[in-house]
């Protein structure tokens, strides 16, 4: 399958000067269709739960407790016909146009915000998700599988933030039992840019940039396929301390020890 999308010149500067780019189309109407019922399902059988592949973003993950904004992990472990698709073909061939021909993909997730209840995704940089001692040049395609709104929780991004190092973040509400982090500093609101786009268009940002989604206030769901892609990453002589990842205790951590320990 060949690349149906092609950045222009400004678009690559765009993304290079402001840390993100909103498209309106990576992928066909038909294959978000087809891409939604497959995400549906995954959420439905709660995909991964037991081995902490599924999980809570944004709550304390308890089992008889709903979840305000589930996350899988890998989803195409539990669903492999998501290998293979246009939104990945022109996915890849993004991430090249803005990274070079040495990027490769990998590190998909999907997050659903619930109708209603779906909660917001704090603002933070997603490196400092990562290992402290490797420093990444990577971007995530954040793909909607239906209209992503102001309403429903669209992506905001802060200009410009991706040439600034990983700032020193917390737990959601600082209980180390949530699994988001949030950046420490108060983002200014009047100075973020909220990308509404249809469904099946995508926001790219690069791994640093200022990035957070609002509340799900509409009646739909909120579906969002994310797929990573970047150069290798670079070990640091002197690691950063990322002191906030060392506190954490989730519900998911020990679902993920216990069924690598009865493996
Ligand atoms: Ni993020």
């Amino acid at each position: 399958m060949k690349p149906t999308v092609t950045l222009t010149a400004e678009q690559v500067a765009f993304f290079h000067e402001n840390g993100f780019l909103a498209l309106d189309s990576l992928t066909t109407q038909e294959e978000v269709a087809w891409m939604r019922d497959v995400y549906d399902r995954l959420f439905l059988e709660r995909a991964g739960r037991e081995v902490g592949d599924q999980f809570d973003l944004a709550g304390t993950d308890e089992e008889d407790k709903e979840a305000a904004l589930p996350q899988i992990l890998n989803p195409v472990k539990y669903a492999p016909e998501l290998a293979e698709g246009l939104f990945r073909v022109n996915a890849f061939a993004v991430c090249r146009a803005l990274l070079g021909p040495e990027a490769t993909m990998g590190g998909d997730h999907a997050i659903l915000k619930p109708a209603r209840i779906g909660s917001e995704t704090p603002w933070h940089q997603d490196e400092a998700y990562w290992d402290e001692a490797v420093l990444h040049e990577s971007v995530s395609i954040w793909i909607p599988l239906q209209e992503a709104t102001l309403e429903n929780g669209c992506m905001w991004f802060l200009p410009g933030t991706h040439k600034l190092p990983v700032k020193p973040h917390h737990s959601l509400n600082n209980d180390p039992r949530i699994h988001a982090l949030e950046i420490e500093e108060e983002v200014d609101m009047e100075k973020a840019v909220a990308c509404p786009i249809p469904a099946g268009g995508c926001t790219i940002h690069h791994c640093r940039t200022y990035h957070y989604t609002g509340p799900n206030k509409s009646e739909v769901n909120r579906r969002a396929l994310i797929l990573g892609g970047g150069l290798a990453g670079v070990t640091l002589e002197t690691p950063r301390d990322f002191y906030w990842n060392k506190t954490k205790t989730t519900a998911r951590d020990e679902r993920t020890k216990a069924a690598s320990e009865n493996r």
